[in-house]
């Protein structure tokens, strides 16, 4: 079969990492018998750089058009100073939106090879760790109105921050004000709630649903739903966290968790913390999800800036992105376990890129990693 996938790489160890994920896919293509037809296109400040554009049209036609999307990471120093429409982060915002990617899958997992890496302690992790992240990415806070103002004599001309300002106390002084609107409706939740449920039922039958129902009139839609939707799916146990007490519970007792399911916002900060405990956030790879097969697979790590182009990178992120893809959008599980084995293998042998080295294994860059596990396919 061919397969038509699209490529971001993007900025920083994005083009690194994203190549080493495209060798073990040909690699999987030569050992599978299947072709994997490449339409790499600019996003992120690359693209603003050759464009003016962080997102250009034909890189949102051609990820519409394939059959799945390998992206890499955006972002850099470089380009911070650029008013927000035109931040690289645009663009893997605006492909989520287009492409209505509002359900993101972030396994959490620790290879046992690697269980030194993590800063928990042995017997909090002594079972392992598995634990699916479900992140809605298409609404709150990231896609809520937002703006900025000045406030001249208790006045603005923004219409939603006169409204707030009415609401403020004690009344604002003058000078600059910003906002961003936490904004949910019924069907995004209910969405994402289907999408942890299902899920879950596939795993241990478990979702912890985090929220901050005791302060946030949008977390108390959101429980309620979730409440609802539990009325589907019995077999599952449902219960709720305020979004402060599970960063503390990730770290005491993460084998508590099962599926964790979360806005926007609480996941992309939840998903960070649990990288960090699986040993290294280069390890951790993505799937976000439209209805149907269709989906875009990252790492969660962003673009690294300080170590670019220097063949610090991991790439096994990206390459277990890669394997997602497959089981995901392309329904080739065989190919994808095969990925999974190859990286198993590379860990057992004591090969290590830098982010995960210790004294006795062998300390290998970017492309030696993407080459050792590319072999072992
Ligand atoms: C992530 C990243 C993005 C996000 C950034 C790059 C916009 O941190 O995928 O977790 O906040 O969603
Ligand atoms: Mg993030």
């Amino acid at each position: 079969m061919k397969y038509n996938i699209a490529v971001v790489a993007g900025d920083g160890i994005g083009p690194e990492v994203t190549e080493e994920a495209i060798r073990v896919l040909d690699r999987v293509g030569e050992r599978f018998g299947h072709t994997f037809l490449y339409d790499r296109k600019l996003g992120g400040g690359a693209a603003y750089d050759e464009t003016g554009d962080p997102l250009p049209a034909s890189t949102i036609e051609a990820c519409g058009r394939s059959d799945a999307v390998l992206f890499g990471a955006v972002g850099g120093p470089k380009w911070e100073k650029l008013p927000g429409r035109l931040r690289p982060e645009q663009a893997v915002l605006g492909l989520r939106k287009e492409l209505g990617l509002y359900a993101n899958l972030r396994p959490v997992f620790l290879f046992e090879e690697l269980a030194d890496a993590s800063p928990l302690k042995h017997e909090s992790i002594e079972a392992g760790l598995d634990i699916l992240v479900v992140r809605e990415l298409t609404g709150g806070i990231y896609f809520g109105p937002k703006g900025t103002d000045t406030i001249e004599d208790g006045r603005v001309s923004d219409p939603v921050l006169a409204s707030c300002i009415d609401a403020l106390s004690p009344p604002p002084g003058d000078g600059r004000i910003a906002y961003d609107v936490e904004v949910y409706t019924e069907r995004e939740i209910r969405r994402i709630g289907v999408a942890a449920f299902a899920a879950a039922r596939k795993r241990r039958n478990g979702v912890v649903s985090v929220d901050k129902a005791n302060v946030l009139e949008s977390s108390r839609l959101w429980r309620g739903i979730m409440e609802e939707l539990h009325e589907d799916y019995p077999d599952v146990k449902l219960e709720h966290m305020y979004v402060d007490n599970a960063a503390m519970q990730l770290i005491r007792d993460p084998n508590q968790f099962d599926v964790i399911v979360t806005n926007n916002i609480f996941g992309d900060i939840l998903s960070d913390e649990s990288a960090r405990i699986a040993g290294s956030i280069g390890m951790l790879p993505s799937a976000s999800l439209a209805d149907g097969d269709f989906g875009l697979y990252e790492p969660i790590h962003g673009s690294a800036p300080d170590i670019a182009g220097k063949d610090r990178a991991n790439p096994v992120a990206s390459i277990l992105s890669a394997a997602m893809m497959l089981r995901y959008s392309l329904s080739l599980s065989k190919e994808a376990d095969a990925i999974e084995a190859a990286v198993k293998a590379f860990l057992e042998n004591g090969f290590r890129t830098p982010d995960i080295c210790v004294d006795w294994s062998v300390r290998v860059g970017t492309r030696e990693a993407g080459e050792l596990i590319a072999n072992y396919i």
